[in-house]
């Protein structure tokens, strides 16, 4: 009895030790990962790393010419694959942020990390070898990140509405109180920032670019001291409750954009999707009448009409004779 009271008090402080500081437990093991510094490279690892960025555009951008971005950001992983991991698949599929380049959600689940280190080391594809700037702990970081930390946040972000589906803002208050508003302040305005150009509060950026903000809940914002939603615990849950608080109190100052690209593999319960279909017939329809391609269109199907009725009109005659 004795012994098995001394085994469980045992296993508790194992446990206790574990969770109190997770970086040490995973110091003694031979991998030592840090899932977080793998999503802050993933964010800008230029800023992760502290280094200077490399001169003109990364030399797979010219493989594109739909993005009209250049320089520095050219060259963060989330340019080429987005904030949503799922590149030209997920909320980039259209707009000036499409680029045809691909996601790297897919990748978690049929790579192994070592597989993803060789991408990311240009194994596959010379250009595309970041290991001259980000050291081999770092890429392995980046891997574990793509392998293990990377969630599909389309399946909790309406496809209409950029909402938060299913949350729990009441929840999402309590967290953003705790852990957000000493810096962003009650109102998510205290911190201007500068958003694709534009000066944005937490409400612009919660309604605009939803993704952006679920990645920043979970792993900070690469090169400032903003906490770390993973370091604190939280699972991926509190960062859509607390996007959702966001999104429903926040001010925007900002008119969200009028044609949302609609994400596939997204249910369509959102908003009422007979009214989507509807208007998009309305609107392809209004876009075909506006070309001048319809008027030829309509004068071919009349030369067609009256080519029938002539026709039908003269095998009528000859069965008469
Ligand atoms: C300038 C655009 C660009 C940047 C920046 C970029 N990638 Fe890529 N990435 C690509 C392209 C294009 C491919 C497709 C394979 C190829 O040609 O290299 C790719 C492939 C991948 C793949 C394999 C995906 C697959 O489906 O096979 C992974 C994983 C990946 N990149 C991760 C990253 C990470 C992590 C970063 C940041 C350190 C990064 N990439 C930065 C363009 C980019
Ligand atoms: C210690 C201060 C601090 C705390 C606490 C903090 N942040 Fe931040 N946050 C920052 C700073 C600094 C920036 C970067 C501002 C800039 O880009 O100019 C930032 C940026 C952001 C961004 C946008 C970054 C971008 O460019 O897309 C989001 C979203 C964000 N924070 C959300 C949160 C959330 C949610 C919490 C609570 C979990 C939080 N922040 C807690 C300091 C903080």
């Amino acid at each position: 009895m004795k012994r098995t009271a001394s085994i469980c008090v045992f296993l508790t402080l194992v446990a206790l030790t574990l969770r109190i500081s997770p970086t040490s437990a995973l110091s003694q093991t031979s991998t030592q990962v840090d899932i977080p510094h793998g999503g802050a490279l993933y964010d800008n690892w230029i800023a992760a790393t502290g280094q200077q960025a490399p001169a003109g555009n990364h030399p797979l951008w010219s493989r594109q010419a739909n993005n009209p971005l250049s320089g520095p950001d050219t060259w963060r992983c989330i340019a080429c694959h987005g904030w949503d991991y799922q590149g030209k698949d997920g909320a980039y599929r259209s707009g000036t942020n499409y680029t045809g380049f691909p996601g790297v959600l897919a990748d978690a689940q049929t790579q192994s990390v070592a597989d993803i280190t060789d991408i990311l080391s240009g194994e596959n594809d010379p250009s595309h070898d970041f290991s001259k700037y980000i050291d081999t702990a770092g890429l392995n970081d980046l891997a574990a990140f793509i392998k293990t930390a990377t969630i599909n946040d389309n399946q909790y972000i309406d496809p209409f509405t950029y909402d938060v589906i299913g949350g729990d803002s009441t929840h999402g208050k309590t967290l953003y109180n705790s852990a957000c508003a000493t810096c962003h302040g009650d109102d998510g305005a205290r911190i201007n920032m500068n958003f694709e150009g534009v000066q944005a509060g937490l409400g612009t950026l919660a309604s605009i670019d939803p993704w952006r903000f679920l990645h920043k809940t979970r792993f900070g914002t690469a090169g400032t001291p903003m906490v770390i939603g993973y370091t604190l615990g939280w699972n991926p849950q509190d960062g859509r409750d607390v996007l959702l608080y966001a999104q429903q109190t926040f001010k925007t100052g900002l008119e969200k954009p009028t044609i949302l690209p609609v994400l596939p593999g997204d249910q369509t319960t959102a908003g009422e999707p007979a009214q989507n279909v509807f208007t998009g017939f309305l609107t392809a329809i209004g876009a075909v009448m506006a070309t001048a391609g319809f008027t030829m269109l309509l004068g071919a199907i009349l030369v067609i009409i009256l080519f029938i009725v002539l026709w039908s009109m003269r095998n009528n005659k000859q069965r008469r004779e």
